[in-house]
């Protein structure tokens, strides 16, 4: 760990959801990297959990309510929130949400936010229907455009049984997200310069990226799927956040790291994938869809394990929705869309079927036949079909980094076209 990462003070803001547990795991993560971690906690937060485990922790005093008697510090909210590098307020509710984005200082952790100046990381957690309200996305929104960093929920099974996105992210994922942006704010300079040179020029674009595989479910214990590694969607996420993009990552089942300062939301099915999807859609300018998503899934997911009592099985199959159709018939004038053809046979011809087809701005054909390449390998070799019939664009064997990099060229040049087209 970096010497000035460990000497970096960290404040770890609790509120009131069932997920609260959960920073305690934050907490150790944090200290084992080497921060001095204080927490403050909202009062609903101690329902759920004492301030007294935090502060044996900690060592220090966890501060609920500064106007207690027996608060050591009388002006509190102004001291704690200038003496930290980072506040992470994790859980945070669909409440404390609403609060930070309408400036509401109503108690301790919320007069800390608009005290602070430090850096502030937000790991929602809340039930689905309420993580998908518009006025949660719009305090979303408002908190991304006054520079709060967000780390989306994952989906899966919520404590009050639904299933989607709304689950706090795991602990140790919000460690490295609070890392990644200790490390930002010590070298700004260093953070802002991308590895391929000085290139900056996806400033202003929100990047929605599919990564990964899907899993269709057959039985309690087995599914379908493909292997895909995850590791295209990563490395075009890693280039584009150099960039100056913001990045969003929607996972399935990957076996590659995930870079570390994104927003990642985890997925099991295409059904699950296609839901987060649309549910970023609207705040993105550009997807870019890398997951190898499964075209068909078991009719019926058997509640029990299937036993081996017959000589055969036939397991019936449906189609699954096409994410990016789906997508395609909503696109607004200013978003882009970029698909991916994985093909065995009849690459091209293939890849240019699926770019009408699908109103594509891009497509990066892949033979997913060659075993030296693609599919669990970090080189591809492909090729790259613009719009518009423009001349392919072949790469021969290269990282799959290079490869993202190229790829996001030519979506620079194709937003160069259309304002060049504006003006004219
Ligand atoms: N895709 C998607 N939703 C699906 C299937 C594919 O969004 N249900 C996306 C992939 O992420 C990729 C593009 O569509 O960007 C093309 O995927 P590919 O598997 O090559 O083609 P399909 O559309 O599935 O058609 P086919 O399998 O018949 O070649």
């Amino acid at each position: 760990m970096d010497e000035q990462v460990s000497k970096r003070r960290v404040a770890i803001g609790v509120t009131g959801g069932i997920a609260a547990y959960k920073a305690i795991e934050v907490l150790r993560g944090l200290q084992r990297a080497g921060c001095d971690v204080r927490v403050a906690m909202t009062r609903h937060a101690c329902e759920f959990i004492q301030p007294l485990t935090f502060r044996a922790l900690s060592g220090s005093y966890v501060i609920v309510d500064d106007y207690a008697p027996h608060n050591p510090d009388p002006i509190a909210h102004i001291t704690f929130s200038q003496t930290i590098d980072l506040f992470v307020i994790a859980p945070a509710t669909a409440n404390t949400l609403a609060k930070l984005a309408n400036g509401v200082a109503d108690d301790f952790l919320t007069s800390t936010y608009l005290a602070c100046t430090a850096p502030v990381l937000v790991a929602p957690a809340m039930n689905t229907t309420m993580w998908q309200h518009p006025a949660t996305r719009r305090n979303l929104e408002k908190l991304r455009s006054d520079g709060v960093h967000i780390l989306e929920p994952d989906a899966g099974e919520m404590a009050c049984g639904t299933i989607g996105p709304g689950r706090l992210s795991e602990p140790d994922r919000i460690v490295a997200r609070a890392l990644a942006i200790l490390e930002t704010t010590q070298s700004p300079a260093a953070a802002d310069l991308p590895s391929t040179g000085s290139r900056v020029d996806l400033q202003g674009e929100r990047i929605l990226i599919t990564a990964g595989a899907t899993r269709e479910p057959i039985d309690p214990v087995r599914f379908i799927s493909n292997r895909s590694s995850g590791q295209m969607g990563f490395a075009l996420a890693e280039a584009a956040g150099k960039r100056g993009a913001n990045v969003i990552v929607v996972a399935g089942t990957t076996t590659a790291d995930p870079p570390t300062d994104i927003e990642l939301i985890k997925v099991t099915s295409a059904e699950d994938m296609r839901s987060a999807v649309l549910g970023q859609i609207e705040e993105a300018t550009i997807l870019i869809a890398a997951a190898a998503v499964a075209d068909y899934r078991p009719k019926k997911t058997e509640p029990a394990k299937i036993k081996k009592s017959n000589p055969t099985l036939t397991l019936e199959l449906e189609r699954t929705s096409d994410i990016l159709g789906d997508v395609a018939h909503q696109k607004r004038k200013d978003q882009l869309l970029i698909g991916f053809a994985a093909e065995t046979n009849d690459i091209l011809s293939n890849a240019t079927a699926k770019l009408t087809s699908k109103k594509l701005d891009v497509i990066v054909a892949n033979d997913v036949s060659r075993n030296d390449i693609g599919f669990d390998s970090p080189n591809n070799a492909v090729t790259i079909l613009v719009r518009d019939g423009l001349q392919p664009i072949e790469l021969p064997a290269m990282s799959k980094l290079e490869i993202a990099h190229r790829i996001l060229d030519e979506i620079v040049k194709l937003r160069h076209r259309s304002a060049t087209a504006k003006t004219a």
